[in-house]
């Protein structure tokens, strides 16, 4: 059993998780990520780490209630305990000193980047970050990017908070005046993709974290392939980072919509 010391709401569908899990936090990683089974009957899922810290054994989950496992962990509350949590699990993300890397975050994404981020200034990178939410009402954790951030952009798709627009408008900008010597992207596989053909033609390396659809996450049931140039990667044990340059974006798209129906079906009983 693992208890919620703290709970935050950021919108109406995203909160946020500090959990009691000193094992974890010791052994975590930037990049890593755990799956959740939160009571008896839930299902298994993927959730990355989006904070860890050794000395308080705890660490942090940002979370968007998108169907009825996260929708019914979002009925919890501080002092409640999850049932299960494996972990760390997946290969740490690669951080070595480098003059600029640009780091970018989508929605939800934005959480996952941040202990990248944290790890890449650390170890003495110029880092930029640039994060793109939908709306001001979306946006959090502001203040943890600015502390680890040499410049931070943020981009709001309807213009009420920073730049108007994707972020690949600010990431093409930046890539017109300097060197970048690598980009990491995560949110959405839209996002990651358009990141990734934004910086394709100039050749600057491009990490994305992907999400494929995991039951076991130890690489033994196969439900995390995805084609990366002439592999077959296993995202829960070769990833989640993989080169952008080689996904097979179309083919993780439609591998994602697989369970669409019966996810359908227990989201609308979940709601009765
Ligand atoms: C490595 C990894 C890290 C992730 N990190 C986060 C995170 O930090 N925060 C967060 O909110 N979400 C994260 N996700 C996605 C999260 O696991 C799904 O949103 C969640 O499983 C949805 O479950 P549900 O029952 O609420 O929704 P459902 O209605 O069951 O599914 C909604 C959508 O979520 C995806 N999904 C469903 N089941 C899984 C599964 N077992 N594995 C992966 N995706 C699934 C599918 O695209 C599906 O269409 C991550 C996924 C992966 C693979
Ligand atoms: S989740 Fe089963 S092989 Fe990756």
């Amino acid at each position: 059993m693992y208890r919620i010391l703290k709970k935050e709401v950021y919108s109406p569908v995203t909160y946020m998780w500090v959990l009691e899990a000193p094992d974890v936090a010791a052994a975590a990683r930037a990049g890593q990520f755990v799956i959740v089974c939160h009571n008896e009957t839930a299902e298994r899922i993927p959730l990355t780490i989006a904070d860890f810290d050794a000395d308080s054994g705890t660490i942090t989950l940002v979370i968007q209630a998108v169907g009825k496992s996260t929708r019914e962990m979002m009925t919890y509350n501080e002092g409640d305990h999850i049932r299960d949590l494996a972990g760390p699990l997946g290969e740490a993300s690669h951080i070595e000193p480098l003059s600029t890397v640009v780091l970018i975050g989508g929605g939800l994404g934005v959480a996952p980047i941040y202990p990248i981020l944290r790890q890449f200034k650390l170890k003495g990178s110029h880092t930029i970050s640039i994060l793109g939410f939908r709306t001001r009402e979306m946006m959090f954790w502001q203040e943890r990017f600015s502390a680890y951030s040499d410049e931070l952009i943020i981009t709001t798709d309807d213009g009420s908070y920073g730049e108007k627009g994707l972020v690949t408008i600010p990431l093409q900008r930046l890539i017109n005046e300097r060197t970048i010597n690598r980009v990491v992207a995560i949110g959405p596989l839209v996002m990651m993709r358009a990141c990734a053909e934004v910086t394709r033609p100039h050749g600057i390396p491009t990490v994305v974290s992907l999400n494929p659809i995991m039951v076991d996450g130890t690489g033994m049931c196969g439900s995390c392939r995805v084609t990366v140039g002439n592999d077959v990667k296993f995202s829960c044990i070769d990833g989640p980072d993989m080169d952008g340059h080689l996904v097979n974006f179309d083919e993780l798209m439609n591998r994602q919509k697989r369970f669409d129906k019966y996810e359908k079906i227990a989201n609308k009983k979940y709601a009765q």
